[in-house]
């Protein structure tokens, strides 16, 4: 112990971290050498280096930025999807499709007390996201007679809470053994003089690095070795907070797989500069995502002649990975991006201290920074409409009640198709169960 606390006194003291020694200095003994095992654990080079080049993405956002093409479900005929969409039923019925939600984000915004998923947006079922999600993935599982293996990353501090969310509902109906709970890493916080946080159980505050830690906590927690296990060559990734996402969509991966690039992403029209999603463009000649965070003004505002945004291919999360592509980058070190955010923590002397303002730097990985490394990828325009009702905050604009009215309004357009009269459904909040019908075939009178 004496050791221990010697060498993490050193460190300390070389990184200017002389608050957290003052901290260990009235903590019991098992605190300390919980701290201090923390502490040895931490790359502080790391974090250092993470700093420095805290601008550098929006400064790199500057330079040679061009649009990029993409395909429209919509331009291509009955023929052509029809076959994109058998391809994927078949490779869903012969087990070569995972997917993985990404749910180990901390939902700041949202103010909802628990792992995202297990929100309830108000929908007449009261059906959380989870189980939303759940039965989309048994309405496909049924029809393929395939259950499709499903990967729920989480983070240390929602993996348990998240597990027994499932649990106690009997994983909705899904069988237990097809879903795969795997943890993320996390990162150390940073006040804004680049000094460690503290919490008021005497840890160092850590927070999820974001989901481009992904693949590496793929390999990591075994999920890749039980994927290749099955046979796996596509992995459908997703955002856990879309209620409207079209789980595996077997048309979209038809598409990825008859391009065969290691990477494909669905898009969607990106109408308003300010609307708070990325957008997918070629920096220096090949894809890239810039996270609307980091976009810089002129290229936000950039308009063609006929008036529509040039960089307008929105990143909604949707993408799928060729496996192989996955198992080459597990290891592959992603660059850090820094974000600024309000984060409660502990002073030197154990006051618990709340700030107004952002006082914090959170360091995340972002899946996308693997697009530049593919050659080349497919990128796929959806209907908006039909793809994306994020819920992101508490209130207003992608709040829980706008993505509830966007899922009912889906649902309304999918009866009038199936040839329900309008006026039975005028002023009625009618929901279809995902057991019923996944994107509205099945209606019919
Ligand atoms: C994300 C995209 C953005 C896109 C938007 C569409 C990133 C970095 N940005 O923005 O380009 O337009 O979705 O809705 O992906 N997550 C983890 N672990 C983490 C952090 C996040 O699993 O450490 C998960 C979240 O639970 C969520 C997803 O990643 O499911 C995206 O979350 P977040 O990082 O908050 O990105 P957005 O701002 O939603």
């Amino acid at each position: 112990m004496d050791n221990e606390f010697l060498k993490a006194e050193k460190i300390l003291n070389k990184y200017k971290q002389e608050h957290v020694l003052r901290f260990l200095e009235r903590r019991t003994p098992e605190e300390k050498t919980q701290l201090i095992d923390q502490i040895l654990s931490v790359d502080f080079e790391q974090l250092i280096a993470i700093l420095h080049k805290k601008d550098q993405h929006i400064e790199d956002n500057s330079a040679n930025i061009t649009p990029i093409r993409y395909e429209d479900w919509d331009k291509y005929d009955n023929n052509e999807q029809d076959a994109y969409t058998q391809l994927g039923w078949e490779l869903i019925r012969s087990g070569r499709v995972a997917v993985i939600v990404v749910a180990g984000g901390q939902g700041s915004r949202l103010g909802h007390d628990g792992p995202k998923g297990t929100l309830d947006i108000g929908l007449p079922s009261r059906k959380s996201l989870f189980q939303l999600q759940a039965e989309r993935l048994l309405n496909l599982s049924r029809r393929a007679n395939k259950y499709i293996p499903w990967y729920i990353m989480t983070s240390p501090e929602n993996h348990q809470e998240t597990i027994a969310f499932f649990s106690s509902a009997n994983y909705f109906g899904y069988p237990a053994d097809e879903c795969f709970f795997f943890q993320q890493n996390t990162m150390p916080v940073l006040d804004h003089d680049g000094k460690l946080m503290l919490t008021p159980s005497s840890e160092l505050r850590l927070a999820p690095s974001g989901n481009g830690e992904c693949f590496s906590s793929l390999k990591r927690s075994g999920a890749l070795a039980d994927m290749k296990k099955r046979g796996v060559s596509w992995m459908f990734y997703y955002n856990v907070d879309n209620a409207l996402i079209k789980v595996a969509d077997p048309s979209f991966i038809g598409v990825a797989a008859s391009h065969n690039n290691p990477i494909a992403s669905k898009v969607i029209e990106k109408t308003n500069p300010d609307e708070k999603i990325g957008i997918v463009c070629l920096k220096n000649n090949v894809p890239a995502v810039i996270e609307y965070t980091e976009i810089p003004n002129h290229l936000l505002l950039e308009k063609d002649h006929d008036g529509s945004l040039t960089y307008h291919a929105g990143n909604i999360s949707i993408h799928l990975f060729r496996y192989d592509f996955v198992e080459h980058h597990a290891d592959t070190e992603l660059p850090y991006h820094t974000a600024s955010k309000r984060m409660d923590y502990v002073d030197s002397e154990g006051n618990l201290i709340r700030p107004n303002a952002p006082n914090a730097y959170k360091l995340e990985r972002f899946i996308f920074d693997f697009f530049p490394l593919a050659p080349r990828m497919t990128l796929l325009k959806m209907k908006r409409e039909e793809e994306f009702a994020p819920v992101k905050n508490k209130e207003g604009e992608d709040s829980p009640l706008s993505a509830r009215n966007l899922v009912l309004k889906l649902h309304e357009k999918w009866m009038i198709n199936a040839g329900i009269p309008v006026e039975q459904l005028l002023s009625r909040a009618i929901e279809i169960s995902p057991l019923v019908s996944f994107s509205g075939e099945g209606l019919d009178l």
